[in-house]
């Protein structure tokens, strides 16, 4: 059932030539039982965002939130205080840097391609080894990272703050029940708290509400032929995340990609054999914007990225057309840039 061939027992293929301009586009049509069948599959393993209110949350939560995000865009957090959160992880190009692998405060560069923030507090494990549970846990990571902000401790970083007083004010009207509101408790709070409202529900959230003619036949043929090579991975509301698994189990990873990074992924964590080369399944929300792909950001192109993929993880070699199908679906899955969460904008109302 996987190949295009068994679509077109459904489908009908027209070709229709604009005689003004004499080019061909080439149209697809999907019959309306066709139709059904790939919008039952589709919300059997794609599930929606949540909806974000942020008329919600109380005047101490919104306290808190806008600490993070304050924390978020501050330099201060890095060793030489040249960069912050954002500089990697910038939500004007949906929580990436688009590089293939980051620059550091040390001007070190990591091994690791930037994982986007968006939605990502929705996953049960976070960074590519699923080191940290959550993203209040994950936070004070790369602060202390030396391939990130090479803070060199605790206390220099607290200091910072406490030096600083807008954070003064601001730690203690957010945490107004701690002693010492300035903790590394509190910060870890106040970041997650901000990852929490970047959510970026899209076209595709649209569809599996049930308004089916947003999507295109082609974007539809795509959510078909996603669904039957790669919802065994990639599914639920991020399209992905929920586990880890080896990457390639198929094939060996330097036949895909040119970058001769030999990360063990998961087993840097655990020590586990059974971990090496483990990484997390990403989310493919976004993932049109997220480029470059992989955990070591060697493949430049989508395409090129569900090639790979479905040939390392699924064992199998999708037709161009699949593959074409495919990116249009994932297309679809790029949402808004939450733009209450840029630094210029307002967070509330
Ligand atoms: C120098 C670039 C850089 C900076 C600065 C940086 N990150 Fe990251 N971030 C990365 C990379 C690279 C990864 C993947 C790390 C890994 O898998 O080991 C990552 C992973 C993450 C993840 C996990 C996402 C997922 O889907 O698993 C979150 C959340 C995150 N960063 C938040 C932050 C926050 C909050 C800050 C600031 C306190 C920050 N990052 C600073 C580059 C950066
Ligand atoms: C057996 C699990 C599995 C299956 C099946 C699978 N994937 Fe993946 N996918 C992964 C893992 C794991 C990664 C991360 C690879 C890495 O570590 O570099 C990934 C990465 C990706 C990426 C790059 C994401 C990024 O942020 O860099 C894309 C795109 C992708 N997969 C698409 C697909 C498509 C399309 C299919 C079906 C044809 C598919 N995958 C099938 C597990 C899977």
């Amino acid at each position: 059932m996987n190949s295009l061939k068994t679509l077109l027992a459904f489908t009908f293929l027209f070709i229709f030539s604009d005689s003004c301009r004499n080019t061909k586009t080439p149209e697809v049509i999907i019959s309306a039982k066709f139709d059904n069948v790939i919008y039952h599959l589709a919300r059997s393993y794609i599930t929606s965002l949540p909806e974000l209110d942020l008329d919600k949350f109380n005047e101490n939560e919104k306290r808190i939130i806008e600490l993070g995000k304050s924390l978020y865009y501050e330099k201060k957090l890095s060793a030489n205080k040249t960069i912050s959160c954002a500089s990697c992880h910038d939500i004007s190009k949906y929580g990436v840097d688009n590089m293939a692998l980051p620059s550091g405060d040390l001007q070190q560069i990591g091994t690791r391609n930037t994982i986007t923030v968006l939605n990502t507090f929705l996953y049960g494990e976070q960074n590519w080894d699923n080191k940290f549970k959550t993203v209040e846990e994950q936070a004070i990571g790369p602060i202390f990272a030396k391939w990130a902000m090479a803070m060199p401790d605790t206390i220099e970083l607290l200091n910072r703050l406490d030096e600083d007083k807008y954070y003064r004010q601001a730690f203690d009207e957010a945490f107004p029940s701690s002693k010492s509101s300035i903790t590394i408790n509190n910060l870890k709070k106040a970041i997650g708290a901000f990852e929490r409202i970047l959510l970026t529900p899209s076209r595709f959230d649209e569809y599996l509400k049930g308004n089916l003619s947003v999507l295109t036949p082609k974007e539809k043929l795509g959510v078909y032929s996603f669904v039957m090579n790669c919802k065994s991975c990639h599914s639920s509301a991020l399209v992905g995340g929920g586990f880890a698994i080896k990457y390639p189990i198929f094939g060996n990873h330097f036949d895909y990609s040119n970058i001769q990074n030999s990360d063990p992924g998961k087993y840097n964590v655990t020590k586990n054999h059974e971990d090496i080369f483990v990484f997390k399944v990403p989310q493919l929300r976004n993932i049109e914007k997220t480029f470059p792909y992989m955990h070591d950001g060697s493949v430049a192109k989508l395409e090129d990225a569900i090639r790979i993929c479905s040939m390392a993880e699924a064992n199998c070699r999708l037709n161009e057309q699949d593959i074409e199908y495919i990116a249009a679906f994932l297309k679809t899955l790029t949402g808004k840039i939450p733009y209450y969460a840029l630094q210029d904008r307002k967070t509330f109302n």
